[in-house]
């Protein structure tokens, strides 16, 4: 299948007081119409930024974002806002991104007019469309005049997503979209978004710091550490055969019911290096088991270890499966 979208050497770098913080540094990859990347990482890696750069909702300090063809980080404030029909993003926290004085019907009415697809006039027009939306995301129509303080977390995200394809967008960052829901409902609202990719043919960045979140729904996985892609790989590779100490050590904080499967944690130590002005080299070298010499001495380049599983880790070699 043809890719949607090609992100090349993008960084988004924040000029603080202490000096030049590196959120997102060198990104590169790829992701297929209709298909998932996961991006994993601990808090602070860099996951929303590089959706926010993605999306230009941060202006991208260096790289290439590529969209159906086109790089749309040279396009001006008009082709902008016109490509917001096409990428939208869903929240963490509904809550806190839905306007806590709109109703149900308020909140996607807005983001329809906003992009001037209809007219205020378009009264008849504009009901049927919320109503359609409304469906589609499993929200009963009794609730159409609901505030958000009067929904649970579940009903709040599906809001946050009826806004979002509101718009019939292609391709959507969700940015842990579930991580603030109980788990009962987070499988709900799991089972709604593959649902949704599948009837509307929707392209998702899938954002979450919980590796089994995103096992099941992603094509590909990607691993982030402090700005860098560690590692990425189609996801049932990374889960048989992770690379990456780091993705090793995430993988094995993944709790397991069966305990003749459980593996040992891999708890990690050391320093967490910081992304203000960081020094070359590997940046999980402070707290990695298998730290050389060499890692710090140099940066580690992602290196294709078999098609289509790249690895940052001058240590590759050692993972290989004998
Ligand atoms: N507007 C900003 N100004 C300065 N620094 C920022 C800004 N936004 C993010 N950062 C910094 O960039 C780094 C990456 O942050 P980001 O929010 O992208 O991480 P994250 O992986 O999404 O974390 P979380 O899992 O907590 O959501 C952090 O060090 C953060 O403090
Ligand atoms: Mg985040």
């Amino acid at each position: 299948m043809s890719e949607l979208l090609k992100v090349v050497g993008l960084k988004k770098y924040f000029p603080t007081r202490a000096g030049t913080l590196h959120a997102v540094d060198d990104v590169s990859f790829s992701i297929r119409a209709r298909e998932t990347l996961g991006v994993v990482g601990e808090s602070g890696c860099g996951k929303s930024t590089l959706g926010r750069a993605i999306l230009r909702l941060h202006e991208p300090t260096e790289g290439e974002v590529w969209f159906e063809g086109q790089n749309i980080l040279t396009y001006d404030a008009s082709r902008l806002k016109q490509l917001r029909r096409e990428m939208q993003i869903i929240f963490q926290d509904p809550f806190a991104s839905l306007n806590p004085r709109m109703t149900v019907s308020e909140t996607i009415t807005e983001a329809l007019l906003i992009q001037g697809l209809f007219s205020k006039r378009d009264r008849v027009a504009l009901s049927r469309r919320v109503r359609e939306m409304m469906g589609l995301v499993g929200l009963s129509e009794r609730l159409i005049n609901a505030y958000p303080h009067e929904l649970d977390g579940g009903r709040r995200q599906r809001i946050g997503i009826a806004r979002a394809l509101s718009l019939s967008p292609k391709f959507i960052v969700c940015d842990e979209p579930v991580s603030a829901l109980d788990v009962s409902i987070q499988a709900q609202i799991l089972n709604l978004m593959q649902d949704l990719q599948r009837d509307l043919g929707l392209t998702y960045l899938f954002i979450t710091h919980d590796l089994s979140v995103v096992k099941h729904l992603s094509n590909d996985i990607a691993v982030m550490y402090l700005g860098r892609m560690v590692e990425k790989a189609p996801a049932d590779e990374l889960f048989a055969n992770p690379r990456h100490p780091y993705t090793r050590a995430l993988l094995s904080a993944i709790p397991v019911p069966d305990p003749d499967f459980a593996t040992e944690r891999i708890l990690l130590r050391g320093e967490v290096t910081s992304p203000v002005d960081p020094a070359p080299g590997c940046r999980f070298a402070g707290r990695c088991p298998h730290v050389t010499p060499e890692c710090t001495a140099r940066d580690v380049p992602l290196v294709e270890l078999v098609p289509g599983h790249l690895c940052a880790c001058i240590l590759h070699k050692k993972y290989e499966k004998a």
